[in-house]
């Protein structure tokens, strides 16, 4: 029997990380939805399309084509044929996909592919939408999230160990900002889903909140 756990939360609440280890430690496969749109955000930077040209954002969307591929059981995206995997990680690609994201046919078609790959396997995916949108009747739902100034330190120290140089108030403001853009859309805005479990990690670590997921998910396996 396939087991869905859906973890959802704002930028930089630690999903990934956590979404991660959950799914090594119960040998789940795991899908990081943000970098399907932020795939897609890169897709519009490199076309030079503005995300508020709608006419020009719909007609070019069939031309996006977003695959994922597991290799060593690492998640690479590849859009139009090209591993992005390194390219969707910078604050710019973030912001893009944040914008993109509000517009419902992006959704629409990402949304889609989400389910398709959470259909009847044991999965671990994490984004805004997975708990209220993608996978509501998943069995296991968490909204992982921690403060501003938390998150805003554990991205400006990701981003220090991936060789970046990184400016910490710009990230608090780009976090602001994008948490506001997430939370105020029309379409499928971040929201703790009702029967979503609520863990704030201001005051915990890595290890702590896995064991966490890991002990609600074997009640319900
Ligand atoms: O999780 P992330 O920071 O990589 O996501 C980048 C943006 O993509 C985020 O600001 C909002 C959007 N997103 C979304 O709207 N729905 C999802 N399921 C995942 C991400």
């Amino acid at each position: 029997m396939s087991f869905q756990i859906a973890i959802d939360g704002p930028a930089g609440a630690g999903k990934s990380t956590i979404a991660r280890k959950v799914s090594a430690e119960l040998g789940f496969i795991y899908v990081d939805t943000g970098a399907m749109y932020r795939a897609m955000g890169l897709f519009f930077l490199d076309r030079k399309i503005d995300s508020r040209d709608l006419e020009k954002v719909k007609a070019s969307l069939d031309d996006a084509v977003i695959e994922l591929e597991i290799v060593d059981g690492v998640q690479h995206v590849i859009l139009n044929g090209e591993d992005v995997s390194t390219r969707i990680r910078t604050e710019e690609a973030g912001m893009m996909a944040s914008a993109v994201s509000a517009i419902g046919e992006v959704r629409e078609k990402l949304v889609s592919m989400q389910q398709q790959i959470a259909a009847s396997r044991s999965i671990v995916m994490d984004g805004r939408d997975i708990g209220t949108v993608v996978l509501p009747h998943a069995p296991l739902k968490i909204f992982l999230t921690a403060g501003v100034m938390v998150r805003a330190e554990r991205r400006y120290k990701e981003l220090l160990a991936k060789g970046q140089e990184p400016d910490l108030a710009a990230i608090a403001a780009d976090i602001e900002k994008r948490d506001h853009q997430d939370m105020t859309r029309a379409v499928s805005p971040l929201k703790q889903a009702e029967d979503a479990i609520l863990l704030d990690t201001s005051d915990m670590n890595i290890e702590e909140v896995t064991e966490a997921i890991i002990r609600l998910a074997k009640e319900r396996l």
